[in-house]
């Protein structure tokens, strides 16, 4: 027996955030020497929503830059791009005919990004978690690590799997592997540094809201300085009065690499001007290194696409053989 498997993604939509790296791809990398890992770039989903044609490609490349600048290791992981894997679309296809429409509507996240699209809604929205599923199950991934906001489109991937097992497979012969969400207590949800009450975003219009892994020192220095806060002097977690203290609090825990308990003792007395700028200078220090490699990456364009057309060959064949089953469960006449 193998290891068993990891798949997660992120959209190329912008740069990378504090969220999809605390809530993710660290995550990943931590676990990824016990697993067998696919990653790959959704370019796929982040045209569900209206999408700037002459930037797609380069932060289609910058992601997969910066997974392998937040330490993403060959070795253990297949980096690749979504929309080179055909399988993805064809699985999807498969899967949204036999995904009740009922599913989709009760997403959480359709309805609130299509309340923000207002009249210009695509069904690529409507259809998005259906794609997530499809990117999953072709991998016959054991297990998902996504963040908190992630949790009801891998029960949806579930509940698909299930499905098309109990319709076309046997008990003792599944058709498809039903996953597991992996999502860790610490980072699963970050907030806006404007509203500790929303999740931290990039599709929040403020760039104020969000620490981007690519920000320079300046830019995270002057964001922090200006992020929301409180009138309270002494900072502790958990006080849902006080959800920015929280936030800023863990975001400082989970950069400084220490523990809970000894972030809560050094920082109990201490008001904001003491806190915002060690924060800052904790954010800096810890994504220094990150920001060092992706700009060695991006130097050398040759490695990259070498990384990434070996990936595409793996992810191609993993898939492949996932689509041939479902195709033949489901009776269609096999290709000559
Ligand atoms: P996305 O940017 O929507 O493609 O998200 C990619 C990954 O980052 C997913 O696993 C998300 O669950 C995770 N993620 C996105 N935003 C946050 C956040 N604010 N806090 C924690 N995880 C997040
Ligand atoms: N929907 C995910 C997000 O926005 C991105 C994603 C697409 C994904 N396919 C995936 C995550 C498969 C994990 C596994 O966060």
């Amino acid at each position: 027996m193998g290891k068993p498997r990891i798949l997660s993604g992120v959209q190329p939509t912008g740069n990378l955030h504090l969220g999809n790296y605390l809530g993710a791809v660290r995550n990943w990398v931590e676990l990824q020497s016990e697993y067998e890992n696919f990653f790959c770039v959704v370019d796929l989903h982040a045209i569900t929503v209206p999408h700037n044609p002459q930037s797609l490609a380069q932060d289609t490349q910058a992601v997969a830059a910066l997974y392998l600048a937040c330490g993403v290791d060959l070795r253990y992981s297949t980096i690749f791009i979504q929309s080179h894997v055909a399988a993805h679309s064809e699985l999807a296809w498969l899967l949204n005919c036999f995904t009740p429409l009922n599913w989709l509507e009760r997403m959480i996240q359709f309805k609130e990004k299509a309340l923000k699209q207002g009249e210009n809604v695509s069904v690529g929205l409507l259809d998005y978690p259906v794609l997530m599923a499809a990117d999953i199950l072709l991998y016959s991934a054991d297990k998902v690590p996504v963040g908190e906001d992630q949790k009801q489109h891998l029960e949806l991937t579930r509940d698909i799997a299930i499905r098309v097992n109990d319709k076309f497979g046997q008990p003792e012969n599944p058709v498809l592997k039903v996953p597991d969400p992996l999502i860790q207590k610490a980072g699963a949800r970050v907030m806006s540094l404007a509203d500790g009450t929303k999740k931290m975003s990039k599709s929040d219009e403020s760039e104020l809201s969000r620490i981007n892994l690519l920000d320079s020192p300046e830019t995270i220095q002057k964001k922090i300085k200006k992020c929301k806060t409180d009138p309270v002097k002494g900072l502790w977690f958990d006080d849902p009065e006080r959800p920015e203290c929280h936030n800023l609090l863990t975001l400082y825990q989970l950069l400084s690499g220490q523990s809970r308990e000894s972030v809560a003792a050094e920082c109990r007395e201490m008001g904001w001007g003491q806190f915002k700028p060690l924060l800052a200078e904790t954010a800096i220090e810890a994504l220094r290194p990150i920001q060092d490699k992706y700009q060695k990456i991006m130097a050398d364009p040759g490695y990259l696409q070498s990384v990434l057309r070996e990936g595409n060959h793996k992810a191609n064949q993993a898939a492949t053989a996932t689509l041939e089953r479902v195709r033949e469960a489901a009776g269609f006449l096999p290709k000559t």
